[in-house]
């Protein structure tokens, strides 16, 4: 009934290459044309009963969170850069979760951070971002500075623009905890089941934030492999999948859906020695193809207006919206949040005041 073995139609390290790699809508598209999928009028999703016109052996489009009626959840985000904030912040929350599963295998009875902030100290050795310019102590022997451009290495944005039409392209990357493909589908691709409520060092708490990016998006993708590091990723191989917006024919209410490879709507499951092929060691990438920017100033303008969102996040990140004039390489910014950047400010003296000498009233 399940496609379990997808390695028997397409190698799944070409696979994962190509999906790591595609940053248009063509792109997309390609792969899509090399995978036996059930067109989409032909399966016709039954909460009730999920298999009732499930095709074996095929791949079939499955709404998101399991809910053929997910369009009103998915589109609530305002401007595009609330969905990438969303993902920053899932990324962020991958990175503390792994630290604290780690923590709690060592020490099963120590007591949980009391909030995000509390978690990065304890687990990072980051106070607020913000204070960071006044803190001259090292960290771990090192200048802070130094420390927070390593912590930024583990999560990675970039902005590309690729493709006939050319298509904005957002991925974010990050190094954090990953999800077993058993479990993508009750997690990244879930609705409103967040993992999240009853861990007062996270954020999140509504399992939507992230899905609203695939309004945003032509076409996304998927991919996560669980830290090995914690036990219940034997076994977990990668999870690999695309979601689109699915428009019913002769029906006005549309959906957004994955491809799934079994009718419970768990994801094809890719060998992890294909991740390690492409270096790929843990955490989640995901890539939102046709992003929808008003103007190329929004979709440019990317590192001021996620400085703002993301005022004093909790932990530093990279984002890529340039690349080098010179050896023409991406050129990632450190993204630390606007609170922090006006303190150094504070601390060189410069003087924050805008001057109009020349204006004459
Ligand atoms: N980068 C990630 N790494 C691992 N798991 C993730 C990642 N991003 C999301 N998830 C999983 O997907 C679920 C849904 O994410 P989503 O952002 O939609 O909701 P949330 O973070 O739980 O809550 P909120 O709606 O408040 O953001 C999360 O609860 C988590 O289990
Ligand atoms: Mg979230």
């Amino acid at each position: 009934m399940k496609i379990t073995d997808i390695t028997k139609i397409i190698d799944p390290t070409l696979l994962l290459k190509a999906t790591m790699q595609s940053f248009s809508s063509n792109a997309i598209e390609d792969i899509l044309a090399k995978l036996p999928i059930t067109p989409e009028p032909d399966y016709r999703f039954n909460s009730k009963n999920p298999v009732e016109t499930w095709k074996e052996g095929k791949l079939h489009w499955y709404p998101v969170g399991a809910d053929r009626g997910n369009a009103g959840r998915i589109k609530l985000a305002g401007s595009p850069e609330n969905p990438i904030g969303e993902r920053i912040i899932n990324a962020m929350e991958a990175l503390i979760e792994l630290a604290c599963q780690k923590a709690m295998i060592l020490t099963p009875n120590a007591p949980l951070p009391k909030s995000p902030r509390d978690a990065v100290r304890h687990y990072f050795g980051l106070p607020s971002l913000d204070q960071l310019p006044l803190d001259a102590k090292l960290m771990k022997g090192n200048r802070p500075t130094k420390e927070v451009t390593e912590i930024a290495e583990r999560i990675k944005i970039a902005l590309r623009q690729e493709g006939k039409g050319k298509d904005y392209t957002i991925t974010v990357e990050d190094d954090g905890i990953g999800q077993t493909a058993s479990r993508m589908h009750e997690t990244l691709l879930s609705l409103g089941c967040s993992d999240k409520p009853d861990k007062p060092y996270l954020i999140g708490m509504f399992g939507q934030g992230g899905s609203s990016a695939f309004a945003a998006s032509v076409y996304s993708w998927f991919l996560s492999r669980r830290s090995a590091e914690l036990p219940d990723h034997k076994g977990g191989g990668v999870g690999w999948t695309f979601v689109r917006q699915i428009m019913p024919v002769g029906r006005r209410d549309v959906y957004w859906a994955y491809l799934a490879a079994g009718p419970d709507g768990q994801v094809p499951r890719l060998p992890e020695s294909a991740a390690d092929a492409v270096g790929f060691n843990r955490g989640t990438k995901i890539g939102h193809i046709g992003y929808k920017f008003a103007t190329s100033n929004q979709a440019y303008g990317l590192y001021s207006s996620l400085n703002h969102l993301l005022f004093n996040p909790i932990l530093p990140y990279y984002i890529v919206t340039r690349k080098d004039k010179e050896s023409g390489k991406d050129k990632p910014d450190l993204m630390t949040g606007n609170a922090y950047r006006l303190t150094k400010l504070k601390r060189e003296k410069k003087d924050l005041e805008k001057k109009f000498d020349n204006v004459s009233v």
